[in-house]
């Protein structure tokens, strides 16, 4: 694993670890749908490097704990759970994910940075309605720890230049190459395109939105170096919780907890974790919004 922090840091951050931990119903259902309305009322939802982030597959919008009474309770009652915390370069948010996010770690950028706990609160989980059959969302956290810096964790470490986009029937599907696909589709326009055995329907709107993807820079680098031994991950685990993710992927990863999202219930676990959502379209869910916050022990 790359050395990242610095020695004095990295005894701090390794000093504050503990186990990923659950308060159910630290919240209300009222108050998880007020903050919702609260944040996505909001006239400008970033905040300074933090911009707004409004994709297929993902919305984050920023916030400050110091908005209003509320959520400055918020942040007082999270910290009389977790303890006295600080965020630094990467602001509380509230993220809607409407595909599973794979593999990573929110270790940050700054090796001087003690980083404390990733802090989750559910607030919204939208079923598809028309399945008769549907289960809650969840995170699943690893026993494998990463101190290295943000990093999304996958063989396929060549190109920076996959995305997740939606297809002709509105389904996810993988890009490897967005700036491949770009150049194929730049000059078509209303009209069905076939691309990887995949199919689009090409229109301006759509054109313009693969564009902005291309011109997109990424926080995390990507590395196979979590892969610590040739331990094969638990067959039935992988069909269960993480099969958005390739299975090789998943090479020398132990679950250590598996957190389901309920709504007010909030859950922590070590900055250091490896952690991952689970594949929860498989499970019928539209989407899963959650306030989530990179807390520090130290302020930069
Ligand atoms: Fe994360």
């Amino acid at each position: 694993m790359p050395k990242f922090f610095n020695k004095k840091t990295l005894k701090e951050i390794i000093k504050h670890e503990s186990p990923p931990t659950v308060k159910e119903n630290f919240i209300s259902h009222d108050e998880c749908k007020y903050f919702l309305n609260l944040f996505r009322k909001m006239p400008v939802k970033s905040i300074g490097k933090n911009k707004f982030m409004n994709r297929e597959e993902s919305t984050k919008i920023f916030f400050d704990f110091n908005m209003n009474k509320k959520t400055k309770s918020l942040k007082k009652k999270i910290e009389e759970e977790i303890g006295e915390f600080f965020v630094n370069d990467f602001q509380p948010h509230l993220i809607t994910s409407r595909f599973p996010l794979r593999l990573h770690v929110d270790t940050g950028r700054n090796p001087k940075e003690t980083i404390y706990k990733n802090v989750i609160l559910p607030v919204e989980i939208i079923y598809d309605q028309t399945k008769k059959k549907y289960k809650e969302p969840n995170t699943v956290v690893f026993e494998n720890k990463w101190y290295g810096e943000s990093s999304l964790f996958t063989k396929n470490i060549n190109k920076n230049t996959d995305f997740t986009i939606k297809n002709i029937n509105d389904r996810f599907v993988d890009i490897v190459n967005i700036n491949d696909f770009y150049y194929n589709i730049k000059d078509l326009d209303q009209v069905n395109f076939t691309y990887d055995k995949k199919n689009f329907f090409i229109t301006k709107i759509f054109k313009k939105y693969i564009k902005k993807l291309c011109e997109m820079k990424r926080f995390n680098t990507r590395t196979d170096k979590h892969i610590v031994n040739q331990n094969k991950f638990d067959k039935k685990n992988y069909d269960k919780y993480m099969s958005h993710q390739p299975y090789e992927d998943c090479t020398s990863l132990k679950i250590e907890k598996i957190i389901p999202s309920k709504i007010g219930s909030l859950a922590y676990w070590d900055r250091t974790r490896i952690h991952s959502s689970d594949n929860f379209l498989k499970n019928n869910v539209l989407s899963k919004t959650l306030i989530a916050l990179f807390t520090s022990k130290n302020k930069i």
